[in-house]
């Protein structure tokens, strides 16, 4: 898919791998700075959108503190392992119910490494009902770092209006912290929910557009 290129094209500014996560846990990277982010979704199959969008699912996102949009998640803190640093920053971000919906080794997607800055990127994702999604959302507002990091969740649009731009193509031309854009247009092929060709029009949607 173009997300794998795209962003050393696009994006001079990052410069990321994707190394496997036996590597990524292993010796090699101990001394790197760890930080591990996750993909909430739930599908939503049969919701259409003012009868003319399939909505596909709800992903949820976060406007961080920078101004950025992320994933809840952070950095992995010392005697932590990534999975462990990944369920503590989700109920600190977003006060994730972890007895119900602690992530597990088996949710890991990808992990990244930036060797020019030193840091592992571990990427995790989980379904939930799409009710169980709308409990989180709601929990979010009593998170500990709402208000701090997390400055408000959002959910992406996953459709694509009909001018080809606004939708998907134009949530992408927002500013993304670390690899996220990339992390997202991962999941949401990853999950099925978009196939890969709608993957790449919408990229190339925000690149017409944008350039
Ligand atoms: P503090 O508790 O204040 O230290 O923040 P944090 O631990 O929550 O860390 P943060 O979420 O800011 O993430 C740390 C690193 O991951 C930074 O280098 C970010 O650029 C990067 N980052 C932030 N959000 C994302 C994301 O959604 N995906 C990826 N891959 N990287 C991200
Ligand atoms: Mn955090
Ligand atoms: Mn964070
Ligand atoms: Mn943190
Ligand atoms: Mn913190």
């Amino acid at each position: 898919s173009k997300y794998e290129s795209y962003g050393r094209a696009g994006d001079s500014k990052e410069d990321f791998d994707i190394i496997s996560y036996a590597d990524a846990k292993s010796q090699i990277y101990a001394d790197f700075m760890h930080a591990s982010h996750a993909f909430i979704f739930a599908r939503r199959p049969d919701d259409i959108l003012w009868d003319l969008y399939k909505a596909r699912g709800a992903v949820l996102m976060q406007m961080r503190f920078d101004g950025l949009l992320g994933f809840p998640g952070g950095l992995v803190d010392p005697g932590e392992n990534p999975l462990q640093g990944m369920n503590r920053e989700l109920e600190e971000e977003i006060a994730l119910n972890l007895s119900l919906h602690r992530l597990v080794e088996s949710d890991h997607v990808v992990s990244f490494v930036n060797k020019k800055k030193n840091i592992v990127l571990h990427f995790y994702g989980k379904e939930v009902s799409i009710e169980e999604f709308k409990k989180i959302e709601l929990g979010n507002l009593q998170a500990s770092d709402y208000g701090s990091e997390s400055m408000g969740i959002i959910r992406p649009p996953l459709f694509t209006m009909g001018d080809g731009f606004r939708g998907l193509p134009a949530f992408l031309s927002n500013n993304f912290a670390g690899n996220a854009r990339q992390e997202l247009l991962m999941g949401l092929e990853h999950f099925n929910l978009l196939t890969s060709q709608e993957v790449n029009k919408a990229i190339d949607s925000w690149m017409d557009f944008t350039s």
